[in-house]
């Protein structure tokens, strides 16, 4: 019952897409600090091998650059292939990587919903598909492995930008984290949903020109998430703590969606 067990995540390896920056580099932080060594993927190559080393150094852990393109089953077909040759097993998959798009509704055009669902939905589905056997590998009835799908809070309001696609493709997130939770739970393998509200980065930042100001103030917790917040919430996850939640979209936006019903952010 002590902290350090329930929460322990010591010598386990993870992988995070879309680790260079925003929700995964905090993601990502959560794990090296509390001793998960961790592949961080995109597709930015300089930027993300910089900030696998960035990482390294400022937790004194393993962090390792695996640049590549999700967006298409054969870039998730060659990345596998990659961490089958360097790992035997995975412990915590968290499916982060994810776009937006944002037109008038007249306007909205097929390449921004093509875009959009092909990242957030299809490769969701084909990485954990193909991910499958490497988690399986690490997984007991004791210790089960953990799949995290980040979906968003726009899957559960009607959004407040023209996000059409975005927030379709979240609504699926949560919808097929139910239905992988089903088929994977026989395998001791765990999923569940994360819909943030605001965090800062560069999607949401390109949305309010990196200005969070009345974001904050429409927050019912007056500001937008933490590193703390979002690390803290996946660590639960994947922990002992979490061992028997299962399915779940768990919100993580201030009260946004809980004690609003509307999408403030
Ligand atoms: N920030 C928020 O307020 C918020 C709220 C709700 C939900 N979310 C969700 O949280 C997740 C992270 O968002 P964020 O705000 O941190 O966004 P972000 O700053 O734009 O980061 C997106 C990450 O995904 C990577 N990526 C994008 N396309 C990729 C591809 N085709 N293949 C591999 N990697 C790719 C990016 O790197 P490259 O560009 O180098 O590929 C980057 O590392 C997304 O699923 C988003 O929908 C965010």
């Amino acid at each position: 019952m002590k902290i350090n067990n329930l929460f322990n995540i010591e010598n386990k390896t993870a992988v995070v897409t879309g680790g260079s920056r925003g929700i995964g580099e905090m993601i990502a932080s959560g794990f090296l600090a509390n001793g998960t060594k961790v592949y961080i993927t995109a597709r930015k190559a300089p930027a993300l091998l910089e900030k696998a080393n960035e990482l390294s150094q400022k937790y004194n852990a393993e962090c390792i650059a695996l640049p590549c393109d999700l967006s298409t089953v054969e870039g998730i077909k060659s990345f596998v292939k990659v961490i089958n040759e360097k790992e035997g097993g995975i412990d915590y998959l968290i499916n982060n990587a994810g776009a937006a798009w944002g037109e008038p509704f007249e306007d909205f055009s097929e390449a921004g919903w093509d875009k959009v669902m092909d990242l957030n939905v299809k490769s969701m589905f084909f990485l954990t598909q193909k991910m499958t056997a490497l988690l399986k590998s690490n997984a007991t009835e004791e210790n089960p492995s953990r799949v995290i799908n980040i979906g968003s809070i726009d899957g559960l309001n009607v959004p407040m930008f023209p996000t059409f696609s975005y927030s379709a493709s979240k609504a699926a997130v949560h919808h097929l984290t139910r239905v992988l939770a089903a088929q994977l739970v026989k395998e001791n393998i765990l999923v569940n949903a994360i819909a943030p509200g605001p965090y800062p980065s560069a999607m949401l930042g390109s949305a309010v020109n990196s200005d969070y100001s009345e974001i904050e103030k429409r927050n019912p917790r007056k500001r937008i998430g933490t590193p703390e917040d979002i690390a803290g919430l996946v660590i639960f996850l994947c922990s002992r703590a979490g061992a028997f939640t299962v399915g779940e979209t768990i919100t993580s936006d201030g009260g946004i969606v809980k004690t609003t019903g509307h999408n403030l952010s």
